[in-house]
């Protein structure tokens, strides 16, 4: 009988199964395994073959490991069963025991399944990838990019804490934060996070600060945050505090997508994700994802339990057959014709001015360049871009309107939609759309200009795109 004795990072009082009061019955040996047979030995990917770039790595994922075995398989099956057969009750009440168990090695131990809710492989083997390109300590992922930075907030605050939030943020995130986050009583300081001096201020006030908050690029000013000065300012904060009062740092990965930036590798504590986007890459599913400490990851499946917002295995498998083995190749190319989009959005009469951090007109373009690399070290500035039409504030938004019915009623390559990040390219006008939300005399200081425009590359023929472009505009 083995005694479980652990003090989870977060709500271990509030946890369905009060596991550090209970005992093993059966099972667990020092050398793993719960009572199943032991499963080949297999170390990851990463481990196994660590000569192999990320790149190469993303396509070839774990096929073996205590939690799955396909061996054979060539492309992964999509698992689907709601639930699973228990030998017997003793060992239904091992794998409630087992899980979100900070004790239990998932790395080298076989998990029993009981739920979809709780755990499955198809999902696992998603994880174990996202966890791998991001360099995070665990990867839990959830129905949407939406329930990803609910969870994430969701462990760390609690009624009386602080969340700070850079002022421009995903419109979603900014009703989350300020419709629902204060009937929770956890309040909501939007800042600006660009300016150091001011975050280190409100810590320095502020010891009910729990999380940092931003996005960078940021949706959709194309603002950049300084991740590797940002990590620095909450480190010392964060090393002060008893650890369940440390701040935490988040950001909002999803412009970007690992492959052009990784906010752990500058500091930060967690990543979270639209899968939604260019990660899942063809429009096909939604999918959110949170990656940071192991720490946290007993909190974020309970959460996850809890609040329900799984991602399905269905919905699990196109990112990781498809999504994450074209993830590079899409981001080149969408870079390449993004550059050509950009400098020809640039020189046009009708266009004021392109946001765009590879152009070296971008305000925070040597900030880009530090912090926006690809796995090889190559300049990764993403593929979305914003600009903003040429003429008085008074008629800008109108001419923006007509612009998007132009291209909404004559353009093949361009398309009127929200989302980003797939192949498809996409225009939008995040006043009136995505950002919606935040009311219109916010949006100007979030950086939100009433005739800016969205732009998400996809992977027609730079050509085309441009072509189609310059149509509407001189129709304007
Ligand atoms: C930056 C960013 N974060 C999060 C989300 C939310 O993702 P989802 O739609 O998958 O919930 C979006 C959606 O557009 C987004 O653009």
């Amino acid at each position: 009988m083995v005694e479980i004795s652990y003090e989870a990072f977060g709500n271990k009082d509030q946890a369905l199964f009060p596991r550090a009061t209970q005992s093993r019955t059966t099972g667990l040996t020092e050398s793993g395994g719960s009572g199943l047979d032991p499963q080949p030995e297999e170390k990851s990917v990463d481990e196994k073959f660590p000569k192999y770039s990320p790149e190469t790595r993303l396509i070839h994922g774990k096929m073996v490991s205590p939690h799955w075995n396909y061996r054979d398989h060539i492309v992964p099956p999509i698992s689907a069963s709601a639930s699973y057969r228990l030998e017997s009750a003793a060992r239904g009440a091992e794998g409630f025991l087992e899980f979100a168990n900070p004790e239990f090695n998932h790395d080298t131990q076989s998990p029993i399944y009981i739920y979809d809710r709780l755990d499955e492989p198809s999902r696992g083997m998603l994880e174990e990838r996202l966890q791998a390109a991001e360099g995070g300590g665990t990867c839990v992922t959830f129905s949407t990019g939406m329930a990803a930075i609910s969870a994430a907030l969701g462990v760390l605050l609690k009624a009386g804490d602080t969340l700070v939030s850079h002022r421009t943020v995903y419109g979603c995130s900014y009703s989350l934060f300020t419709n629902w986050y204060p009937r929770l009583g956890i309040r909501v300081i939007f800042a600006d996070l660009t300016d150091i001096d001011s975050l280190t201020r409100l810590l320095e006030e502020d010891s009910s600060i729990m999380a940092v908050y931003g996005e960078t690029p940021c949706n959709p000013s194309l603002e950049l945050l300084d991740l590797q000065a940002i990590a620095a300012a909450v480190r010392p904060f964060a090393d002060a505090r008893p650890p369940r009062r440390r701040p935490f740092t988040i950001i909002d990965n999803t412009f970007a997508t690992p492959y052009c930036q990784r906010p752990l590798e500058h500091g930060i504590d967690i990543a979270v994700h639209s899968l939604t986007k260019n990660i899942g890459g063809f429009g096909t599913d939604m999918g959110g994802a949170v990656i940071g400490p192991k720490l946290l990851e007993p909190d974020l499946l309970l959460y996850r339990k809890d609040f329900g917002g799984v991602l399905s295995p269905k919905a699990a498998w196109p990112p990781l057959v498809y999504g994450l083995p074209t993830l590079a190749l899409r981001c080149r190319q969408q870079m390449d014709l993004t550059h050509q989009v950009a400098v020809f959005l640039e020189q046009h009469p009708a266009v004021d001015r392109v946001i765009y951090p590879g152009l070296p007109s971008h305000p925070q373009h040597e900030l880009a360049q530090r912090q926006m690399r690809d796995f090889d070290g190559g300049f990764a500035p993403g593929s979305l871009l914003c600009f903003v039409l040429a003429g008085e504030a008074a008629e800008v938004k109108e001419r923006g309107a007509r612009f998007m019915d132009l291209l909404a009623q004559q353009a093949l390559t361009i398309t009127l939609a929200v989302s980003l990040g797939q192949i498809r390219t996409l225009i939008e006008h995040p006043a009136s759309m995505t950002h919606a939300p935040v009311p219109a005399e916010n949006q100007l200081a979030a950086g939100i200009e009433p005739g800016s425009i969205r732009l998400s590359i996809g992977l027609e023929k730079a050509e085309d795109i441009i072509a189609d472009l310059e149509k509407a505009l001189s129709q304007l």
